[in-house]
């Protein structure tokens, strides 16, 4: 074959962090469930929700995507990262989004309102007296009329900063007011709990919660497949089944394996076993890297001398730790707790642990 006819179709895979994928693996309930409350908003709990994941399990891109699901449903979107300049770039993001749809003509819901008025109601305000939430009501009520509701999505959310308390503690007033608001959260499980474990934060408690877990193998199989075929090529049975194993149910593997078994393949129409092991290994190093030793940077001796004490495949049954450890039991109880939050262990049964970060066992063993 000349290299003129051979293929040379673009990498599909989209191994950055924050980055939408082409298909997202194994989170097609969670994500009809929410663009129901986007349609008939009325109550619906998952308009307050948070996601929970460890690095790399898809928080980032599924907000994303929230976000541009609920735009299509007419609503308003502020995406923002939890930082000290937060809320006043939540009102300049409503500004930016409630103009953009306007002249994208998408402005179906929105006849009742010009664009000058909408995107000067964030601009005069920011220089306006009065605090966040006055700010905000004078935004809820130019929309009001037109029934738009607005989104705010707030990434790596961090309870110590004094702009989340904020905005979570305002948020409840907006909610009590009948606004058309809701409020998407993401952040890593032991941020997460330290949020709501505030005295000003605890009514988030009762937000709706999802755990972004390990995606079911063969939701990941059929991801995978989807992935490669939509963009020109295909790949074996045995070298799907051999990445869906290196992959470990996790989104950013899925993406790192997928990315350099593509780029292996070269030329070829049809990504074979030989592929995706040159693919797996470039991707365990890269993974290693970016996402474990960071993980792992954050860990006590107590919590190493946790995960010493586990199998390094399947499940370890919280009695094997209690012997292997020589510890109590509630010395067990403190340790899961953080190895759980850290996104590291999983404990898919009760009393039963795995790791949850694919290769973190031999990863683990090497660094001893
Ligand atoms: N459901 C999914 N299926 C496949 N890949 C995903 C999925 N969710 C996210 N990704 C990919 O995983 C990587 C990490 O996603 P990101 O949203 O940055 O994670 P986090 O914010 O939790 O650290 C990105 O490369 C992204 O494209
Ligand atoms: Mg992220």
């Amino acid at each position: 074959m000349s290299a003129i006819t051979a293929y040379n179709q673009t990498n599909p895979f989209t191994p950055m962090f924050g980055k939408v994928p082409a298909y997202m693996a194994g989170r097609e309930r969670l994500i009809d469930e929410m663009v129901q409350a986007f349609e008939l908003p009325d109550s619906n709990p998952n308009l307050c929700s948070i996601f929970v994941g460890a690095r790399g399990t898809g928080k980032t891109a599924l907000l994303t995507y929230l976000g541009y699901r609920a735009q299509q449903e007419g609503w308003i979107v502020a995406d923002t990262t939890a930082s000290r300049g937060m809320l006043d770039d939540i009102l300049q993001r409503i500004g930016d989004a409630a103009s953009h749809l306007l002249s994208a003509d998408c402005s179906r819901k929105l006849t009742g309102i010009g664009v000058a008025s909408i995107a000067s109601v964030s601009w005069e305000n920011n220089v306006a007296s009065g605090n966040w939430r006055t700010k905000m009501n004078a935004i809820f009520s130019q929309l009001e009329e037109t029934e738009t509701g607005v989104v705010i999505t707030v990434d790596e959310i961090d309870g110590d900063l004094p702009e989340v308390v904020e905005l979570v503690t305002t948020y409840q007033h907006f909610v009590r007011e009948g606004k058309k608001v809701a409020l998407l959260m993401a952040g890593l499980p032991y941020k997460v709990s330290a949020l709501l474990s505030g005295k000003s934060t605890s009514f988030l408690r009762r937000a709706a919660r999802h755990d972004l877990g390990a995606i079911p193998d063969y939701e990941v199989y059929e991801a995978f497949r989807l992935t490669i075929e939509d963009a020109g090529k295909a790949i074996d049975n045995n070298a799907l089944g051999l990445a869906c194993e290196a992959i470990g149910g996790f989104p950013f593997m899925f993406q790192l394996v997928g990315y350099r078994s593509w780029n292996a393949s070269r030329q070829d129409k049809t990504i074979t076993v030989d592929h995706v092991q040159n693919g797996i290994q470039v991707a365990r190093m890269e993974f290693e890297d970016r996402v474990l030793s960071a993980t792992c940077s954050e860990l006590s001796k107590g919590d190493m001398a946790f995960l010493k004490a586990m199998n390094r495949e399947g499940q370890t049954p919280r009695d094997e730790i209690v012997k292997r450890t020589g510890k109590k039991s509630s010395w067990v109880s403190t340790y899961k707790k953080r190895l759980l939050e850290a996104g590291v262990i999983d404990e898919p049964v009760a009393g039963e642990f795995v790791f949850a970060l694919p290769g973190a066992a031999e990863y683990l063993q090497e660094k001893r």
